[in-house]
């Protein structure tokens, strides 16, 4: 089917989206992080499907979401015991872990890599989904490849609305950010994406944490490349005060974490200073500010402390250029 034409329908049909599910098609759908871009993780049709609505490149793959611990046996070859504490202990909730895979994965799911990126997410429309259908969903960030991720059903409308059917509403996401994406390896806790899951809460489970470096050439998860969030708009990211004086003579966007730098193109992450308020609001100020009349975006770091790493991380891949 060729959806150029049609309007793409915004809608709160769980029925609806199962039945196109069903027809190996795409449907965008909320979870508590971002809105994904959903399909049968099984069916190498399906996925395809998603690698073009998103124009993402193929050696990105993506992550397959589940509604049970239970279910997951079916997927993959074994879980660590470490892997499994957490998986108890955070799901439903922003966290995917990479398992070997089981070869009913099909390669294109993850990218010809031997191990498949799995996750519960913490949203009771799609859990309702999932439960209803009987395969699992994989679910890149419902973004074309190198925006901003969604996280309203608007915003996946504004980019993709003309490429996908349908788009299942379950409201604003609480979380907002993306999931921490990690595996277990020998003890150690290897992440490979900064996300919904800070590195404090991972501590409490053990001290053996280590925290993949990006890097352009090679990433740790292949879709960790440096401008992964850019909006379209130069960001920068430091002392707003200073960038304010440096780009005095241009028409400025602010992006800050609590303070009120008292100009008309503005948004504050968390006046409180919350950084679970601030990650909630991120992609949407970016958006909004991209939108505005504004020649650049000039923004701070958060104090590089629980999710304000993540926040940070995603700042830094928004101003690569
Ligand atoms: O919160 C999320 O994780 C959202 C929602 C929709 O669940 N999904 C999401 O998917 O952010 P995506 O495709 O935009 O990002 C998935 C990340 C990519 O960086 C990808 O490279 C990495 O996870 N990843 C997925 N499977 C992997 C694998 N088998 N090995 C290494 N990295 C993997
Ligand atoms: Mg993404």
């Amino acid at each position: 089917m060729n959806y150029l034409l049609l309007q793409s329908m915004i809608g709160t049909e769980i029925e609806k989206a199962r039945e196109l599910l069903l027809q190996n098609e795409v449907v965008a759908i909320p979870t508590e992080t971002v809105y994904g871009l959903a399909g049968n993780a099984l069916s190498s049709v399906a996925v395809s499907k998603i690698f073009e609505a998103k124009n993402r490149p193929h050696f990105d793959p993506l992550i397959v979401h589940v509604s049970s611990i239970s279910e997951i046996s079916k997927y993959v070859e074994e879980i660590p015991e470490l892997t499994f504490k957490l998986m108890e202990h955070f799901w439903p909730g922003p966290l995917t872990v990479l398992l070997p895979k089981k070869s009913c994965i099909p390669d294109l799911t993850t990218s010809g890599l031997n191990e498949v990126g799995i996750r519960i997410p913490n949203h009771a429309t799609t859990l309702e989904l999932l439960k209803s259908l009987h395969f699992p969903l994989a679910a890149p960030s419902a973004n074309p490849f190198g925006y901003i991720s969604p996280t309203s059903a608007q915003h996946v409308e504004d980019q993709l609305g003309e490429k996908i059917p349908y788009i299942l509403n379950g409201g604003n996401c609480s979380v907002g950010i993306e999931s921490t994406v990690l595996r277990v390896q020998h003890n150690e806790i290897e992440v490979l994406r900064l996300g919904g899951i800070s590195i404090e809460s991972l501590q409490r489970f053990t001290p053996n944490i280590r925290i993949h470096e990006h890097s352009t050439s090679s990433p740790a998860a292949p879709g960790m490349l440096t401008s992964h969030y850019a909006p379209r708009k130069p960001i920068y990211v430091g002392n707003i005060r200073e960038l304010m004086h440096s780009f005095a003579s241009q028409k400025i966007g602010v992006l800050s974490f609590k303070e009120d730098f008292q100009i008309e193109s503005q948004r504050i992450l968390s006046k409180t200073g919350s950084f679970a308020e601030a990650a909630s609001n991120l992609f949407a100020y970016l958006r909004e500010l991209d939108q505005m009349n504004v020649d650049v975006i000039l923004a701070e770091f958060l104090p590089n402390e629980n999710l304000g790493r993540a926040i940070n991380d995603k700042l830094k891949r928004a101003s690569s250029k």
